[in-house]
């Protein structure tokens, strides 16, 4: 018994230094942690549960029979994060590159297809040279068997990416169809296809990190959410970030307790508003004034800043907040801020999270760079996520809602459950000076004229008491109040009961 029970440790002790101390000691000179390393610092101690550690490939070609490592190249099972279940692989580079085979394949979707039937997150550190070369077509269909349970998995659980080394060719649609996608500066990369093959078909010369690192991604493409300096820092804004997310699409956001007052009110917000409409102020500072204890967990933070979306909590329970930002592009939409903010509001529904916007819009941003990319198409997008949310949806309206953006931005029309105005808030078709010199066009010539009907337009629409007339605007609230007013209106919707018609899906405009 006792030379069993060795063995057993033994084979545990293999399994458990991967590829081996030089390939371990490389991984470490790259600034990287080994796959086991991550995951001690992503769980709470002592709580990871591994599987299928003595799985081995099954391939034959390329001398591959007298090379099997147990584990595969990825460690998977799952643990707790602040107690909270959630399901884990983490790729080895150390073994193979990381690189995936069927066996490999196979281990992570046993976690994920657990994970569906309990109903809890699924977390994915990649580090992966991608198919495993050496069995072709079987590792395509063990990407495909992963890619399938991703899109079955997605608004069921949430699913979260970690990429920590290489990301490359097909292998970057799994991460690509999960709900968040964290990277680590310098040492992790996404493409389709690397730098040598875009110097041959395109002839453009271009480095890993500046065609797909952390900073190319979630600065310009946006496929990325967050970029972190290091693997530590990653693992454990992970751990802070899950706290914020329900385990699966059955369960209520999470609640954590907190001292933050509901009713605290904040002076400061009365005046955050500028006296002149042009001037941009920072609408981070209602949101964080707004949320419990100032702790807002911001996605996207460096690409598209006319929108900030994120998460905080009101009297302890998750709210994903959308808001328009004024420092940048005065807070227009375009493009790319409508898929950032279409995609948020959609995890959000997905998941029971109520959704607070915070609205400052002037309107759609012109010109035909944004005319030809498709705004009205991405315009859309927004549009049909807020209309198709059935979530809470607590919308305020701190200055301008002009136009199109205006019914975009949770607005009663579609189907906002409490919509407050600030007094200062301007909601109308276009702002005084546009709407002036279109009605009054035969007045151009006549700037006295022009001003004096600018000024009526400005008396008579730019204000809330038009839309409040008309039931449109819930109610106009004072700026110190707005988390006593957002708070109770959580409150109030917490138990709303809404359903979209039956349909198989719909077809959002993509
Ligand atoms: C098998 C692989 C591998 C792979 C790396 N290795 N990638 N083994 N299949 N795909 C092995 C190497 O042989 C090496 O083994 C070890 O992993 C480390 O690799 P290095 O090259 O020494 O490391 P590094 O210099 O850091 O370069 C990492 C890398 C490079 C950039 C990822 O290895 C690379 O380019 N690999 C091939 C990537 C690729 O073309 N993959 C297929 C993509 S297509 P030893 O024994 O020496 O330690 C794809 C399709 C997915 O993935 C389709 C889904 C639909």
């Amino acid at each position: 018994m006792q030379e069993i029970l060795k063995r057993l440790d033994e084979q545990r002790a293999a399994a458990r230094l991967g590829g081996g101390r030089r390939r371990i000691d490389a991984q470490h000179a790259k600034g990287k942690l080994t796959a086991r390393e991550r995951l001690e610092i992503l769980l709470d101690p002592g709580s990871f549960e591994e599987w299928d550690m003595f799985v081995e490939h099954r391939s034959t070609e390329f001398g591959m029979a007298e090379s099997r490592i147990p584990g595969d190249g990825v460690v998977t099972g799952y643990g707790t994060i602040n107690g909270r279940l959630v399901f884990v692989f983490s790729q080895d580079f150390t073994v193979f590159g990381g690189s995936l085979s069927e066996a490999h394949a196979e281990k992570i979707c046993k976690v994920m297809d657990q994970a569906m039937k309990v109903g809890a997150p699924v977390i994915g550190l990649n580090d992966s040279g991608g198919a495993r070369i050496q069995e072709g077509v079987a590792s395509l269909a063990g990407y495909a068997d992963v890619f399938q349970r991703n899109v079955e998995a997605s608004g069921v659980i949430p699913q979260i990416s970690l990429i920590m080394g290489p990301c490359a060719g097909g292998a970057v649609y799994s991460p690509a169809m999960t709900d968040f996608i964290f990277m680590v500066k310098d040492t992790s990369y996404m493409f389709v296809t690397g730098p040598d093959v875009v110097k041959t078909v395109t002839h453009e010369t271009v480095t890993q990190e500046e065609l797909g690192g952390a900073v190319t991604h979630t600065t310009r493409s946006g496929v990325a959410d967050l970029a972190f300096e290091n693997d530590v820092e990653a693992l454990l804004e992970l751990r802070r970030f899950i706290d914020f997310l329900p385990a699966s699409n059955r369960a209520k956001p999470p609640v954590r307790p907190t001292t933050d007052p509901g009713d605290r009110e904040e002076p400061s917000l009365d005046t955050l508003v500028p006296a002149n409409p042009n001037k941009p102020y920072d609408m981070k500072e209602l949101i964080r004034k707004v949320v419990d204890d100032d702790d807002f967990f911001e996605i996207q933070p460096n690409f598209a800043k006319n929108i900030i979306v994120g998460f905080g909590r009101m009297e302890g329970s998750t709210v994903g907040i959308v808001a328009n930002q004024p420092m940048v592009l005065a807070g227009c939409l375009d493009i790319d801020s409508s898929r950032k903010a279409a995609r948020f509001v959609r995890f959000c529904d997905c998941f029971n999270i109520p959704i607070v916007t915070f609205v400052d819009v002037p309107g759609f941003l012109p010109g035909t760079a944004q005319e030809y990319g498709g705004i009205i198409k991405h315009g859309a997008k927004l549009l049909f996520a807020y209309a198709e949310a059935t979530v809470p949806k607590v919308t305020v309206i701190t200055r301008k809602a002009y136009g199109g953006a205006y019914d975009v931005m949770a607005s009663k029309h579609l189907r906002g459950d409490v919509n407050f105005a600030w007094p200062t808030a301007e909601i109308a078709v276009m702002g005084p000076k546009g709407a002036v010199e279109i009605i009054f066009r035969q007045d151009i010539g006549d700037p006295a004229k022009i001003e004096a009907r600018t000024e009526e337009y400005r008396q008579r629409f730019a204000n809330p008491f038009v839309a409040a007339s008309r039931g449109f605007i819930d109610d106009v609230i004072m700026p110190h109040g707005t988390r006593r007013r957002v708070c109770r209106s959580l409150a109030m919707l917490r138990d709303k009961q809404l359903k979209n018609p039956w349909k198989k899906h719909s077809n959002i405009p993509l």
